[in-house]
């Protein structure tokens, strides 16, 4: 490594801004390939050990990142899913094909009940995508009314029937998904009023009642979100997708592993884009709706490479490094960055999928780098943000993609501890970081850092324990103290005055 680059951090314990909403760490879990069967569910009647037909060993790993909310039953496929076909009696279920992800039978093992069983075991919230594409409002309504009634209706008693009398807690129902392209390639105002007239039709009380999201736009475009702010009615959030390609082409994204150095810094340059699509659409949104009332909910987003080779191409597999980790972290400090705005988001995907937390070979699993960054930002949930200047943040970069070195985020958590997240984007070097808390000082600071030799790091099921966080404390005297933090690495601390 060459000479250290020394950048400032100043952090203003003085101006607290917006609470990180917890739901900032959502995740996602689709009917794709092996995200729910075999990732997550087996069935009661599996020799892998699971409860209620879901893997002890994922759920368990799972609860470590206090996942706050899953999104189910899609993305894509849930414009395609009739939730009447997954109650009732397993074995009566409809067999369907999964016409969007590799044309697989979808067994429809996994309803609404298994669903919420998830959900409960995780003591997440529940966000349930609703099928606009192929479905009816009568048919999203009456799965509200079958999920949340708490009164004498034929379809209460139906759920009390296949096992759950007490209602299900919705947090949030979305109206279709990618209106613009799999929910049925709409234009923006056309699917406005196709959102009103579903809206319209869902009427549990307020007690009970989701809040709704309506489903947004995806690129520098933001007449989605223009239109939607202006003219749906009862939306608690405007949902957008950024997906990471390290080549910006969708006919050939680039490898998980093994790439090329010029891969590294563009992955991560067009991951930085977030915060300018963030911008742009909180702009809007500040014009039109200036009480704040309409979140922006970054409902899909990670890396999206080549699927590995060998593999279902439909089932988007594709393995985990350390760079994926630090896509995590650089997301998660924007996100911190525009808390008061982007109150949910869900990286895609929860197991096997994408940018998954968690691989799977039969009755085996691996923590992926991406795991050990959401787990390493647990106490970013429902902190208080706190701003930092970063200077001297030098750039890096190969073939005119420059980078900036460093990435930052602070928050005050609920343990009343300041924390400090650092992203070192630069390959090679190290990184010399001066803390300042102007009025409080620093003496010392204690957490974990996440890095490998490799860009390309990752665990595998021979060596599961390949890349993993690793224990990081300093101190100084003085009240101001300088932390190296290596290259390419994720760093969270907390910080002692
Ligand atoms: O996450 C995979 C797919 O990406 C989702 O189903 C869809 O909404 C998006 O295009």
């Amino acid at each position: 490594a060459s000479a250290f680059a020394q950048v400032s951090i100043s952090i203003d314990t003085a101006k607290p801004g917006a609470v990180i909403n917890k739901n900032v760490y959502g995740q996602f879990a689709e009917h794709l390939g092996t995200g729910i069967y075999e990732g997550l569910w087996v069935g009661p009647e599996s020799k892998i050990p699971n409860t209620k037909g879901w893997r002890n060993d994922v759920v368990g790993a799972l609860k470590e990142l206090h996942v706050p909310l899953v999104r189910w039953p899609g993305g894509c496929f849930a414009d395609e899913y009739h939730w009447r076909d997954g109650i009732g009696a397993r074995k009566n279920r409809p067999v369907k094909v999964n016409t969007n992800w590799g044309g697989v039978p979808e067994s429809n093992a996994v309803g609404t009940h298994e669903f919420f069983d998830l959900v409960e075991m995780l003591g997440a919230d529940a966000y349930v995508n609703g099928n606009l594409g192929t479905g009816t409002p009568q048919e999203s309504a009456e799965w509200v009314e079958y999920m949340t009634s708490t009164g004498k209706s034929t379809l209460a008693e139906l759920r009390a029937k296949n096992g759950h009398p007490q209602p299900f807690k919705v947090a949030y129902f979305a109206i279709g998904n990618e209106a613009w392209g799999c929910g049925g390639n709409m234009k923006p105002a056309y699917y406005a009023n196709l959102y009103n007239h579903y809206a319209t039709f869902i009427k549990a009380p307020k007690d009970v009642r989701p809040k709704l999201i309506a489903s947004g736009g995806n690129d520098y475009d933001t007449t989605w979100t223009d239109t939607l702010s202006k003219e749906t009615r009862d939306t608690d959030g405007i949902s957008f997708h950024y997906y990471t390609l390290p080549t910006d082409k969708w006919d050939k994204k680039g490898a998980a592993v093994g790439f090329p150095e010029s891969e590294w810094y563009s992955t991560v340059s067009n991951t930085l884009r977030m915060e300018e699509h963030i911008k742009r659409n909180v702009a809007v949104l500040d014009k039109n709706d200036p009480q704040k009332k309409i979140g922006f909910y970054v409902d899909e987003w990670g890396t999206w490479y080549d699927v590995e080779a060998g593999t279902n191409p439909g089932f988007l597999f594709q393995r985990n490094t350390l760079r994926d980790a630090v896509v995590a972290a650089l997301n998660f400090n924007i996100f911190h960055a525009h808390a008061d705005r982007v109150r949910m988001t869900n990286i895609a995907q929860m197991v096997n999928v994408l940018q998954a937390m968690i691989i799977t070979d039969k009755d085996k699993m691996l923590l992926t780098p991406t795991y050990h960054a959401y787990k390493m930002y647990v106490p970013f949930q429902d902190a208080t943000s706190l701003p930092v200047t970063l200077s001297n943040n030098t750039t890096y970069g190969v073939n005119g993609r420059g980078v900036p070195g460093i990435s930052a985020s602070a928050a005050r958590a609920r343990d009343g501890k300041v924390y400090v997240a650092l992203v070192n984007t630069n390959p090679h070097d190290a990184t010399d970081v001066t803390l300042d808390l102007p009025g409080r000082g620093v003496s010392s600071v204690r957490g974990q850092v996440l890095t490998a030799d490799a860009m390309d790091a990752h665990n595998t099921f021979d060596k599961p324990q390949a890349i993993k966080p690793a224990p990081f404390s300093a101190s100084a005297a003085g009240g101001k103290m300088t932390i190296k933090v290596p290259a390419k690495a994720v760093m969270v601390v907390s910080v002692e005055g």
